[in-house]
């Protein structure tokens, strides 16, 4: 496993990622995200990558006790987490596995759902338009696909890139949206609704940067001290260190085939 992909299947870094994030941002993504994807009670809901459940606890109390939350993710102890939490809330059931064998993971059951989602996560697939292709086949009849993540420019990966390498699957995550998922909801569905917000990070002191820095998937050790006096001498210039940062959800319904 290479460290991008240690970092990105880390719970812990994932969950104080989210910590971060909340910290340093105006918009709370979390409720934006919930009103996008609006479940209403007693939805049957797919999660693909629920990572600690950012969205999938809210999503469960949403859908209540006559609803039911699969949700998958590579990660064992993130699913354990979320299993945790949701279990008694709505009729949860977790996933470990890899989403390239989503179809295999999930096609033994009957169940189709009325939202299928994925939040930061589906580019970390191997093939993800065969993910997508699963999730889509997966709807009922007015079911709805709804995919969630980072868009350009990402003011903390281009501070990261002034010092070293970014890791390829960063760079294919901020152009997903427009390489891959758009064609593909466009194909597929007659009604496709795209959001993106701008929400920028504001950092009030150098700890906080490097905090998150030392989170993310793109960290490198060797250049941790580097950053960092560049990132003291910033705020040596102001108070308040802002980093853009935007995220898109699209959903998708009338499924075409
Ligand atoms: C950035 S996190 C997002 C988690 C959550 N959806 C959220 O919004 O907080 C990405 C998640 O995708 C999971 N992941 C990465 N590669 C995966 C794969 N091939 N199959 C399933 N899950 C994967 C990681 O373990 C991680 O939990």
């Amino acid at each position: 496993m290479t460290d991008f992909q240690k970092m990105a299947t880390s719970g812990l870094s994932l969950d104080a990622r989210v910590d971060a994030n909340k910290k340093s941002q105006k918009i709370n993504f979390g409720d934006w995200a919930h009103n996008f994807l609006s479940p209403r009670l007693n939805d049957d809901v797919l999660e693909v990558g629920c990572g600690t459940g950012s969205q999938t606890i809210t999503i469960s109390r949403a859908i209540g006790k006559g609803g039911s939350m699969t949700f998958l993710d590579i990660s064992a102890e993130s699913v354990s987490k979320v299993e945790a939490e949701v279990m008694g809330v709505t009729r949860a059931k977790g996933v470990v596995g890899d989403m390239d064998s989503l179809s295999a993971l999930i096609g033994n059951s009957d169940q189709n759902y009325d939202l299928a989602f994925s939040a930061y996560a589906i580019y970390y697939a191997k093939f993800p338009k065969e993910v997508l292709q699963t999730m889509t086949q997966r709807l009922k009849p007015n079911g709805k696909l709804c995919i969630l993540g980072p868009e350009s420019p990402h003011g903390f990966v281009e501070l990261a890139r002034k010092f070293h390498a970014i890791p390829d699957g960063v760079d294919l995550s901020l152009n997903f949206r427009t390489s891959v998922l758009e064609s593909f909801l466009k194909e597929n569905f007659g009604v496709v609704q795209t959001s993106i917000i701008k929400n920028p990070q504001y950092f009030t002191n150098p700890e906080d940067v490097m905090n998150f820095y030392r989170n993310t998937t793109y960290f490198v050790s060797k250049s941790e001290i580097e950053i960092s006096r560049y990132v003291e001498l910033e705020f040596k210039k102001r108070d308040i260190y802002v980093l853009d940062k935007y995220s898109y959800a699209s959903c998708a319904t009338e499924r075409l085939y």
